[in-house]
C-alpha cells in the first residue's frame, strides 16, 4: 500500500447550482479520503470548479453579469454545499485562480515550443449569430444551426492543434501495462474501440469565437480550449511549475497513489487526452481513473429543464448529514448507474440506519443497563457457536472492508459492514438474552452476549466513520468507548470491551414515516 494518496473529483462547471449527482461523486471521494487518513495514509484531496468557456460566458450575459461575478456567486454556493456535506477537501481549485492560469499559459507555451501544439485551421459549419462551429452531422442535410435553427455557412478559422496521434501507441502500451488504470474495465474497451482504434485526430486546443478563457500568450486573440485548461487543475493545484512546488513533488510522485474519480460522461477526456498531455510534459501518469455511473431520475437524466433535479441541501436539513451521505455512498454501486427515488431514499434510511444499526445500539445499551447496571461485562471468550460465528464474521468483515476500500469498491465495503450488523441482530435472536437473564446459571453466557454485541457495535462504528460523521461518535459515547478503541488499529481486537459504562441516549436515526417523507421529497423535486 502506497504511503501517500492523492484523490480528485472532476472540477464542476459553475453554470448552475449543483445537484445530488455532483454531491454523489464528491461524497464518495470524501469517504475514500477519510478512509485513507484514518488508515494512516498521508492524503491530499482536491475538488474545485471549471470556470471558463463559452457556455459560462453566455449564461453570465443572460444573467446580466460579468463572467467572473457570475461564477463567484455560484462558486460561493458550491463551497457552502461542500461545507454542509462536511467535505474534507484539502484545497479548492478554481480555473480562474491566478495560480492556475499561469500554469496553463506556461504549459501551452512549452507544448508549442516543443512542437506538440501547432497553428492550423479549424473548418466547419459556422453560425454567425451563435458564434459557433458545428460538424456535418450536427447541421444535418439542411445545414441549420442546431441551437437557433438559422442557416449556417462553411467557415475556416485559425486554431491551434495538439498532435494526439503521436502518443496513441504509448497510451495503449500504458493501458496494457496498467490494467487498473481505467476502472471498471468495461470502460476501457469502450474507449479503445470508439476512439483509439478509429485513429486519434489532432485536437483543437484554442478558440477565437469567445473571450472568456485563458489567453494564449503568444497569440492572445486565442483562448486555451477549456478541457486543456481544466485538466491541468490536477497539477496546477499542487504547485506544478510554481515557485513553491513542494506539494507537487510530494503528491505527483512515484510513491504516491494518484486517483481521479470521474463520471462516465467525461471518461474520454481523462483516459485519453489527460494521459497524453502528461506524456508530452514528461510527467508520470495517474494510477487510476475510476469511472462512476450517473444517478438518474425515473424519467431519465437529472436536468434543470426537466425540473427533476434534487438538491442535497434540504435533504440534509431534514434527514441529517449522515443519512444523506450514507444514501449516496451505499445506494448506488460505485461504478454503476443508479436511479434516485424518494422511496428508496427513505427505505435505505429506515432499514439500514434506523432498524438495523440504530436499533442494535438501543437494544444493546438497554440490556446492559438492565442486566448489568450499565457496565459492559468483561470478555468471556467464545462460549458457544454463536459467539464464535459472530466474532469470525467481525474479523472477516474487517478484512474485506479494507480490501474493498483499497480497491475503491466503496459501496461493497459498507455493504459488508451492514451484513455484519445484520449478523449481530440475528445473534440476539439466536442467543435470546431475555431468556438467559432468567436463569442464574447462564450469567456468563449473558455476559458474553453483551460483550460481543458491544464489540460488534464498536467495530461497525469504526468502519462507518469515513461515511457517517455523527453517528459513530454518538455510539462511542453511548457505549463509553475510549479514544484508543475508536481507531482502525483496534479493529481486530476481539476482547476490547469490558468495564465501560454505557450512557443511554437518543436513537441514532429516528424511523421515518414512508408515505409522509416520500411526499415531502417529491415536493422538493417539483419546486426546482
Ligand atoms: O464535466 N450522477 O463538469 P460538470 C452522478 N467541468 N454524477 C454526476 C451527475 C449525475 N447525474 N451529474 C454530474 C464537467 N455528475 C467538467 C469536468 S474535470 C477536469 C472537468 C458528476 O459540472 C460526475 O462526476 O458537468 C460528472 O463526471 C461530473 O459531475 C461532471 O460535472
Amino acid at each position: 500500500m502506497a504511503k501517500k494518496f492523492y484523490i480528485t473529483t472532476p472540477i464542476y462547471y459553475p453554470s448552475a447550482k449543483l445537484h445530488i449527482g455532483h454531491a454523489y461523486c464528491t461524497t464518495v471521494a470524501d469517504t475514500i479520503a477519510r478512509y485513507k487518513r484514518l488508515n494512516g495514509v498521508e492524503t491530499y484531496f482536491l475538488t474545485g470548479t471549471d470556470e471558463h468557456g463559452e457556455k459560462i460566458q453566455k449564461n453570465a450575459e443572460a444573467a446580466g453579469k460579468t463572467p467572473k461575478a457570475f461564477v463567484d456567486e455560484i462558486v460561493a454556493g458550491i463551497k457552502d454545499l461542500w461545507k454542509s456535506l462536511e467535505i474534507s477537501n484539502d484545497d479548492y481549485i478554481r480555473t480562474t485562480d491566478e495560480r492556475h492560469e499561469k500554469v496553463v499559459q506556461q504549459v501551452f507555451s512549452r507544448l508549442l515550443a516543443q512542437g506538440d501544439i501547432y497553428l492550423g485551421h479549424y473548418e466547419g459549419w459556422y453560425c454567425t449569430p451563435c458564434e459557433s462551429f458545428w460538424t456535418d452531422t450536427q447541421v444535418g442535410e439542411e445545414h441549420l444551426c442546431p441551437d437557433c435553427g438559422r442557416p449556417v455557412h462553411k467557415a475556416k478559422e485559425e486554431a491551434y492543434f495538439f498532435k494526439m496521434s503521436k502518443y496513441a501507441d504509448r497510451l495503449l502500451k500504458y493501458y496494457d501495462e496498467n490494467l487498473d488504470f481505467i476502472t471498471p474495465e468495461s470502460r476501457k474497451n469502450e474507449m479503445i474501440n470508439n476512439f483509439i482504434k478509429p485513429g486519434l485526430e489532432d485536437l483543437c486546443v484554442s478558440r477565437t469565437t469567445f473571450t472568456w478563457g485563458i489567453p494564449v500568450k503568444e497569440n492572445p486573440k486565442h483562448v486555451v480550449y477549456v478541457w486543456l485548461d481544466a485538466l491541468l487543475n490536477y497539477i496546477s493545484a499542487l504547485g506544478y511549475l510554481s515557485e513553491d512546488d513542494s506539494k507537487f513533488k510530494k503528491f505527483w510522485s512515484d510513491d504516491c497513489e494518484i486517483v481521479h474519480l470521474v463520471g462516465n460522461d467525461i471518461t474520454r477526456f481523462h483516459v485519453i487526452y489527460w494521459p497524453i498531455f502528461l506524456m508530452a510534459l514528461g510527467l508520470r501518469l495517474p494510477d487510476k481513473v475510476f469511472v462512476h455511473g450517473l444517478l438518474m431520475m425515473k424519467d431519465g437524466k437529472m436536468s434543470k429543464s426537466k425540473g427533476n433535479v434534487v438538491s442535497p441541501v434540504p435533504l440534509i436539513e431534514k434527514y441529517g448529514l449522515d443519512a444523506v451521505r450514507y444514501y449516496l455512498v451505499r445506494e448506488v454501486v460505485f461504478g454503476s448507474d443508479g436511479t434516485f427515488t424518494p422511496e428508496q431514499f427513505v427505505e435505505r434510511i429506515n432499514i439500514d440506519l434506523a432498524n438495523d444499526f440504530g436499533n442494535l445500539l438501543s437494544r444493546t445499551v438497554s440490556m446492559i443497563a438492565k442486566y448489568f447496571d450499565g457496565v459492559i461485562p468483561e470478555y468471556q471468550g467464545n462460549l458457544n457457536e454463536f459467539d464464535e460465528d459472530l466474532e469470525k464474521t467481525g474479523l472477516h468483515t474487517v478484512e474485506f472492508y479494507h480490501k474493498d476500500m483499497d480497491s475503491l469498491k466503496v459501496t461493497e465495503a459498507f455493504e459488508e459492514v451492514f451484513n455484519y450488523i445484520s449478523r449481530a441482530n440475528k445473534y440476539i435472536e439466536e442467543t435470546k438474552p431475555w431468556a438467559l437473564a432468567k436463569d442464574e446459571t447462564k450469567v456468563n453466557e449473558l455476559k458474553s452476549v453483551m460483550n460481543h454485541l458491544a464489540n460488534a457495535l464498536r467495530q461497525s462504528a469504526i468502519m462507518l466513520q469515513p461515511v457517517l460523521l455523527k453517528a459513530p461518535k454518538e455510539l462511542f459515547n453511548q457505549l463509553g468507548i475510549s479514544e484508543d478503541l475508536q481507531t482502525f488499529s483496534s479493529l481486530t481486537k476481539v476482547d476490547a470491551m469490558g468495564g465501560q459504562h454505557v450512557n443511554k441516549g437518543n436513537p441514532l436515526f429516528p424511523r421515518l414515516d414512508v408515505n409522509v417523507e416520500v411526499e415531502y421529497i417529491k415536493s422538493l423535486m417539483n419546486n426546482k
